[in-house]
Formats: C-alpha cells, sequence, structure tokens
C-alpha cells in the first residue's frame, strides 16, 4: 500500500526562487539560508519519494477572487510553473499523480471534506520555491507531486483544528490506496510575516520557534491555536502556519524530529524548516488506528 514516510515544514519566500534561479544561493546573505536545507537535499535523494503531497498557498495567481476555494487539490497530469510578473521561473513542469491524487479527493470527499477538483491550473512560488529547496535544479523534478491548495489569502480562512484533521483523512486515504509507494507530505508557508501596513516586516522569533517545538513529539497543541493569535503574534501572512497543521495531522500521534532549521530575516519573512517523521502511532479513524509501521 502507499505510505505516508515524512512530513516535511518549509517556508516558501518567492526570493529564494530567485535566488536558486540566479545562482546566489552561497553569497552572504543566502548562504545560511540554504545552508540549513543542505541536510534536507541530501537526504531526499536518498529517500527518494515516488509522490509529495505538496499543501501550499495560491498568492492570487490560479485563483482571484472570483474563486476561492477552502482547500483544493490537483488531479491533473501535470501543471505549468506560473508567471507571477517577470515570467514563469525556469524550473521544471510539475508532473503530477492523478491516480492517485484521484483517490485521496475521492476518499476526502466521502471522508465529507468537500475539496475542489483542479485539473489545470499554473502553480506559483508557493509549490515551486519549497521544490527548489529540497530537490535544488534538476533536469526534471524526482517525484510526481499532487499539489494541495489552501486559502489563506482571503478571510474566511481554516482552522488549524479543520487543518489538522483534513491531514488524518488524508493519511486515512494514502493507506488506502492499494500501490506501493513512498509518499511525503510537506506544509509550506509562514513563518512571521506581514507584507503591508504599518506592521509591515513583522517578526516573531519566538513564537515561530513554539510553533515548531508543538509539532514534534507527541503533542497536539498547536491545532488550538486561533486565527487571532497567529495575525497578532506572526503578522497577517503568519496564517500560512496553518498549512503546516495539515502535514502534521498526517504523521499520527507521534513524531520524531530528523531536522530543524530557523534563519532570521529572509527578505520580509522569517525562514522555517522541519523534517518529521511518523513513528508507529495512531491516526484517528485509521481502520485498525496504528499506521503500522
Ligand atoms: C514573502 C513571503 C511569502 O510567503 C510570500 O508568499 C510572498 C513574499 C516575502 O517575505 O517576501
Ligand atoms: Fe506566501
Amino acid at each position: 500500500m502507499a505510505r505516508i514516510t515524512a512530513g516535511v515544514g518549509s517556508s516558501h519566500v518567492p526570493l529564494l526562487g530567485v535566488a536558486v534561479d540566479q545562482h546566489k544561493t552561497r553569497d552572504d546573505y543566502f548562504g545560511p539560508i540554504f545552508a540549513g536545507y543542505d541536510w534536507t537535499r541530501e537526504w531526499e535523494q536518498r529517500v527518494k519519494p515516488d509522490v509529495v503531497i505538496l499543501v501550499y498557498n495560491d498568492h492570487a495567481t490560479a485563483f482571484d477572487a472570483s474563486i476561492i476555494p477552502t482547500f483544493a487539490i490537483g488531479c491533473g497530469e501535470r501543471y505549468p510553473p506560473a508567471d507571477e510578473g517577470f515570467g514563469p521561473r525556469p524550473v521544471p513542469t510539475v508532473e503530477g499523480h492523478p491516480d492517485l491524487a484521484w483517490h485521496i479527493a475521492q476518499s476526502l470527499i466521502l471522508d465529507e471534506f468537500d475539496m475542489t477538483i483542479i485539473n489545470e491550473m499554473a502553480v506559483d512560488h508557493g509549490l515551486t520555491v519549497p521544490l527548489s529547496m529540497m530537490f535544488g535544479q534538476p533536469g526534471a523534478w524526482p517525484a510526481k507531486v499532487i499539489p494541495l491548495a489552501v486559502n489563506v489569502v482571503t478571510y474566511p480562512v481554516p482552522t488549524g483544528n479543520r487543518c489538522w484533521m483534513l491531514g488524518e483523512a488524508i493519511a486515512r486515504a494514502v493507506a488506502s490506496f492499494p500501490e506501493d509507494l513512498n509518499v511525503q507530505i510537506w506544509g509550506t508557508g509562514g513563518m512571521s510575516h506581514q507584507l503591508q501596513g504599518p506592521r509591515a516586516g513583522l517578526l516573531n522569533q519566538a513564537w515561530d520557534n513554539r510553533f515548531m517545538d508543538a509539532l514534534i513529539g507527541d503533542g497536539d497543541d498547536a491545532r488550538w491555536i486561533d486565527h487571532i493569535e497567529y495575525i497578532r503574534e506572526t503578522g497577517t501572512e503568519g496564517i500560512e502556519m496553518v498549512m503546516w497543521l495539515i502535514m502534521r495531522g498526517a504523521l499520527g500521534s507521534r513524531t520524531r524530529c530528523l531536522h530543524r532549521h530557523y534563519h532570521i530575516p529572509c527578505s520580509n519573512t522569517a525562514i522555517g524548516h522541519l523534517v518529521l517523521e511518523p513513528l508507529a502511532g495512531y491516526v484517528k479513524g485509521m481502520t485498525g488506528g496504528e499506521l503500522g509501521w
């Protein structure tokens, strides 16, 4: 059967895509940021996921005010990098996994999560920057990608608890796919940042690190953080961190931290990065209860 073998949390700052594309990742500014991903790039080459379920948000690129899906899953064959104003990034086309994606869509909808299904869309920095951070600059991305887009741009955004429950439902969906697949789930976005208004540039290193602490081990306090706390403590764009909770919810009750990195500043935000491994634990509602490894 397919199984989720790891969870990755990462910021998705667009400037990091520019640094990769212009070969500046080792300069004085970007060097300490990218150094924190060296471990992960080497690890990804070793563990070779077949599929990445990539939880991210679209930044008014594929969606705009005319359509605002709370949770959308990409079931298409492929997704081109979007033009976000300076031409598409020179990165490979993202290849989907329609069979697994449609299976997850069916399982989630029958599990009472009313997903929007997307067959055609361009993917912006929210998705392509984490791919560059984790995989570098290959000629083709080494894993299939199932985009899972979350609305964190226009209020109302989903609660942390709803995101956690969606992660649990994704774990149930993956575990019921009969083909042997090594699946990772990535939660991207954050950490503290506010891009506009009088508080633009706000960072909160202590809060960000408490949030990462809360995702490691067997606690689930982070699912109960309410919107106003994210926004007050970490800025309006800090709400992107709810997407890390989908990743964490999919890992079951117990996790181990394989790698952790934090750096400020990067562009207008803080860089946060976690690699988590699910330990034999419990996923709510899964037949048998146990993740089974
Ligand atoms: C920045 C960060 C983001 O997460 C984003 O989506 C856009 C910009 C920034 O810090 O520049
Ligand atoms: Fe963002």
